[in-house]
C-alpha cells in the first residue's frame, strides 16, 4: 500500500481484473496508469466476468518494463493491492476506503459493468464453464434488476462512500450505447442520448448522477468515457479479453473461431440488410491499448494542473468519446482478421440481433483537442494483437473451459 508518505497517488480502479470484462478495459488500463510510475493501483472485484490471474499477469509485466535502475517506488507503482469485493455490498467497498483512511484515495476509475452475473455455471467442476455468453445489451432486457443494481444502485454507492472519505475524482467507464440510433454520423457527444437497453440506461442514468454531483459540488472532478469498440490486446499477449463461454462479441469470436475453441465454425452474420455500404454494421474499432491511454487522459485531467476544466466553471464535469473516428463493417472486420489468422472463415447471413443499430463511429475530436487523446493502431495491427494473445492464451486465463 502507497502511504501518505508515498508520491504514488492511489487510485481505485473498480473492475480491475477484467479486459474490459469482455467489453472492457480494466487490466489495459491497470497496466497503462502502472507504466506512468505516478499511480498506485487498487483493484476491486467480484471476479464474475474477469479472472483474478489477469492482474498477476498486468503486475508481472509492469515489472519486466522497469528500467535496471528502477527505485523502490517505480517497483511499488507495479504492485496491486487487489480486494475480492462486490461493488454492490457498501461494507465491502468501505473496508478499502477505510484501509487508505480519509483523502488516502486519490482516484477512482469506476469500470466495472454488469455482465454475465447471472450466467449458471454449466460445469460446477470447472469454475469458468459457463453456457453461453450474454452481451450486456441483449443480457440487461432478460435481468433489468440485476443491471440496476450493480450499475446505478451501486455507483451510487460507490460515490456516496467516495464523498465520506474525501475522495472527489471519478473517471467513469460509460458507452457509445448511450446514443441509441444517433441521427447524424460521426457522433458528437452534443448528440442527445436516448438507449433502448436497460444496460444503455443503466449508462445514462449513471452520467446524469455522476454530473448533478458535480453541479452540487465543486469539490467533484469527474469525466465520463464513452467507449465505443475496443479491440486487440498488449502486443505482448501477457494480457488480453477473456470472455467466458462462447463470446457475444464479434472480434474475440472470430479469435475463438480461428483458434478452434467454438465448435460451429460458421459465422453468424446479423443481416446485411443496414442502410451501410456493404449492408452490415458498421462500428468504430480503436486498440484497447488507446481506449486505455484515453483514461490516463481523464485521470490525469482531473488533477489539479490541469486546464481541461474552466477554474470559473459551475461544475466540473466533462464526457467524451473514446474512438477512432473510423467505421468498419462486420464484413470488413472479418477480412481483417481472415488476413491476421489465416483461417478460412465462412459465414451466412441470418436476422438482425435485437438492440443493434446501423452505425456507431465516433466523432473523436473533443477528446482529441481537449484531452490530446490518441487511437492511432490500425485495425491491422488491432487484429494482429488479437491474434497473438488468442494463441498464446487458447483458454485466455482459465486452466479450463
Ligand atoms: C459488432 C457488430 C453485430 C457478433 C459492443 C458492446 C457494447 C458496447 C458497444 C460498451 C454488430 C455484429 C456480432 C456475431 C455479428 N460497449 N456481429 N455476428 O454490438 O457494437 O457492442 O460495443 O458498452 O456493450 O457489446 O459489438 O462485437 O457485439 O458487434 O454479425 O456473432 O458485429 O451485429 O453489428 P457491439 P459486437
Amino acid at each position: 500500500m502507497a502511504t501518505h508518505t508515498s508520491p504514488l497517488k492511489n487510485v481505485l480502479v473498480t473492475g480491475g481484473a477484467g479486459y474490459i470484462g469482455a467489453i472492457l478495459p480494466c487490466s489495459h488500463v491497470v497496466y497503462v496508469l502502472q507504466k506512468t510510475r505516478q499511480y498506485k493501483v487498487i483493484s476491486i472485484d467480484n471476479n464474475h466476468n474477469s479472472n483474478p490471474a489477469a492482474l498477476d499477469r498486468v503486475s508481472q509485466l509492469s515489472k519486466s518494463e522497469l528500467p535496471a535502475d528502477a527505485t523502490e517506488i517505480d517497483i511499488q507503482s507495479t504492485e496491486i493491492d487487489s480486494h475480492k469485493c462486490d461493488l454492490t455490498q457498501p461494507d465491502q467497498v468501505r473496508a478499502v476506503f477505510e484501509a487508505y483512511g480519509k483523502g488516502g484515495i486519490w482516484g477512482v476509475v469506476h469500470i466495472a459493468v454488469s455482465s454475465l452475473s447471472h450466467v449458471p455455471k454449466t460445469n460446477t467442476s470447472c469454475p469458468f464453464s459457463f453456457s453461453k455468453a450474454y452481451k450486456a445489451v441483449g443480457e440487461s432486457s432478460e435481468i433489468p434488476l440485476t443491471y440496476y443494481a450493480n450499475n446505478v444502485a451501486a455507483s451510487v454507492s460507490l460515490l456516496q462512500i467516495m464523498a465520506e472519505y474525501d475522495c472527489h475524482r471519478i473517471v467513469y467507464s460509460s458507452s457509445a450505447t448511450v446514443y441509441g440510433t444517433p441521427p447524424i454520423i460521426p457522433i458528437p457527444e452534443t448528440t442527445q442520448m436516448h438507449a433502448y437497453s436497460p444496460y444503455g440506461r443503466t449508462k445514462i442514468m449513471v452520467e446524469h448522477i455522476i454530473e448533478d454531483l458535480c453541479h452540487s459540488d465543486r469539490k467533484w472532478r469527474a469525466v465520463s468515457l464513452r467507449y465505443f469498440n475496443p479491440a486487440g490486446a498488449h502486443p505482448s499477449g501477457q494480457i488480453g479479453e477473456d470472455p467466458r463461454g462462447r463470446p457475444g462479441n464479434l472480434l474475440p469470436l472470430l479469435a475463438h473461431m480461428a483458434v478452434g475453441r467454438v465448435k460451429d465454425a460458421t459465422l453468424k452474420v446479423f443481416a446485411n440488410d443496414y442502410p451501410t455500404p456493404d449492408g452490415t454494421c458498421v462500428r468504430d474499432y480503436l486498440h484497447v491499448l488507446d481506449l486505455a491511454s484515453g483514461h490516463l487522459l481523464a485521470l490525469n485531467a482531473l488533477g489539479p494542473d490541469s486546464n481541461v476544466f474552466d477554474p470559473e466553471a459551475t461544475d466540473f464535469y466533462k464526457a467524451y468519446n473514446l474512438g477512432k473516428g473510423k467505421g468498419m463493417s462486420v464484413l470488413q472486420i472479418v477480412e481483417a482478421m481472415r488476413k491476421a489468422t489465416g483461417f478460412d472463415y465462412k459465414y451466412e447471413i441470418v436476422g438482425r440481433r435485437r438492440g443493434d443499430v446501423p452505425d456507431l463511429t465516433a466523432d473523436p475530436s473533443l477528446a482529441q483537442k481537449e484531452l490530446g487523446f490518441t487511437a492511432p493502431q490500425d485495425l491491422e495491427t488491432m487484429c494482429r494483437d488479437l491474434w497473438n494473445w488468442q494463441t498464446k492464451n487458447p483458454f485466455g486465463y482459465g486452466e479450463c473451459y
